[in-house]
This record gives C-alpha cells, structure tokens and sequence, in this order.
C-alpha cells in the first residue's frame, strides 16, 4: 500500500514536471524566436548604408537587395522583414538563424562560405579607390604606405589590409570613411563601386580613380544546412532573371548615365 503510494505520488510528480516542462517549451516558441517559426515571413538582414543596393527612406529600407528580396519574396509566396544590422553582424545573424538569409551588396568569397551558403549571383561589382581632387594617388600601386579608409568587415576592407605598410581606417558606415577622406584625415577609401558614386556625388572634391580594384559577385547568403530555403531563392531568382525583374529593379535604382 505505501509502495503503491510512493510511485502515484512520484508519477504525479512526473507528470506536473513534464507538463510544466512542456508548458514553457511552448512558451519559448511563441515568444521567443517567432520570426523564424512563422513560416509566412523570411527574415533578411541587411546593413543599409550602402545605397544604391540598401539604405534608408524616412523608416524603411529600401533599394535594389530591399527589391529584390521582396520580388524573390513574393515568388515564394512569403512576406520579407528587414532587420538592419552593421555589416558585420550579417552573416552571424544567419548562421545563428536570427535571420533566414542575408542581402547586403555581400560578395561571394571563399572565406565567407566556410559560414554560409551562397545563392547564385545576381549583380557584379568592382572595388574602387576614392581619393581627394588632385591627389597624388593615381591607381591601387600608390596606395603603398597610405591610410585608407573602408567599411568594417567589408571586402574593400580586406584588400587595403593586404597593401604593404598601408594604415587601415575601419569604419562602421562606407559613408564614415568618405567623410574622413572629405577632412583629410585619410589619403583614400576602397569601397563597391556603386555606393561609390553616390557617396562623392554628396560630398564636395572628390573623385573615383578609373583604375578599379577587382572585380567581385552578389549572391544571397543563407544557412549552410538550409538547402531548401537556397533552391527556392535560387529558383525564385531564375525567374526573376528571366522575367527581366531583376533588370528592371536595377534601373529603377541605377541611371544608365550613373551606371557609365
Ligand atoms: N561588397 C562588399 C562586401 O561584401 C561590401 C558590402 C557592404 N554592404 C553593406 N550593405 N554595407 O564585403
């Protein structure tokens, strides 16, 4: 009798503690990361300082990776929410599954992939140098022994590392480093081509050197153990390519005169 006792007490016991246990596991999934549980929302993460492909207007982020991840969105059938973050923040934030991809003018290397899957690419891009209007910088061999200004974490920002006895500004904002460049606090900046040209079109004295740095891809980065997720953007992004979308979201957003 006192046997029989002990083990309903103990199966009672089990029972609330399993419950309690399941009642919180619940708990944390409607509370706790409900962006990535609901299955109608993709979460992008971007860095919108860097326009054209991402930057601000009033409270939205917009621009060609805010258009084209809604175009690839819809296909799917999914709303994207955009969460902004510095850029270096981008592909931790999809590894860790905070975000379900990340669109950020990102160039595909093969560093980055170690972490994250690429989609395939969708735009090309060059690095540039910047300088001050009558610079004595003429192309990237002058950079030798100069201080160059980049975005953290960036490509642009990787090159200048690599320059013999260069001192490298790293700056949280490519339009920081342009600022820097305008107050002569840096010799030049090493930044996409595209942000590029907006940025010295806003400031005043500076000027793009013909001579590009490299040449680099855009791709989407996502999860490496989300196969499904890459098929469908890569399959979403066919189409867009196809249906000329992909080309008209450019233009929207690059003149063909700017482009030149
Ligand atoms: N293409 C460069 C890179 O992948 C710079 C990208 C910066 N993008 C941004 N949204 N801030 O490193």
């Amino acid at each position: 009798m006192k046997l029989k006792k002990l083990v309903s007490v103990l199966l009672v016991a089990a029972c609330v503690f399993s419950l309690a246990a399941c009642g919180s596991k619940d708990d944390s999934k409607d509370s706790g990361d409900s962006k990535k549980d609901s299955k109608d929302t993709l979460v992008m993460a971007t860095n919108a300082e860097f326009p054209p492909y991402e930057f601000h207007e009033g409270d939205d982020v917009v621009g060609i990776d805010a258009d084209i991840a809604r175009a690839i969105g819809e296909e799917m059938g999914m709303e994207v929410k955009i969460e902004d973050m510095a850029f270096d923040s981008i592909i931790p934030a999809v590894t860790s599954g905070k975000a379900d991809f990340g669109a950020a003018g990102m160039t595909v290397t093969e560093d980055r992939k170690k972490n994250v899957d690429f989609t395939d690419t969708y735009a090309t891009a060059t690095q540039v140098i910047i300088v001050k209007e009558g610079s004595d910088i003429a192309g990237p061999d002058d950079l030798t022994g100069k201080k160059i200004g980049v975005q953290l974490g960036t490509t642009g920002d990787i090159y200048a590392d690599d320059i013999e006895d260069a001192e490298v500004e790293r700056y949280n904002k490519g339009f920081e480093a342009v600022q820097a460049l305008t107050q002569d606090k840096i010799d030049a900046v090493v930044i996409d081509g595209e942000p590029a040209k907006e940025f010295v079109a806003e400031a005043d004295g500076l000027k793009i050197l013909d001579e590009a740095f490299t040449e680099e891809e855009y791709a989407i980065a996502v999860a490496k153990d989300n196969d499904d997720l890459l098929k469908k953007m890569n399959e979403a992004l066919a189409s867009l390519k196809e249906s000329g979308k992909i080309d008209e979201i450019v233009a929207k957003y690059i003149s063909a005169d700017k482009a030149e």
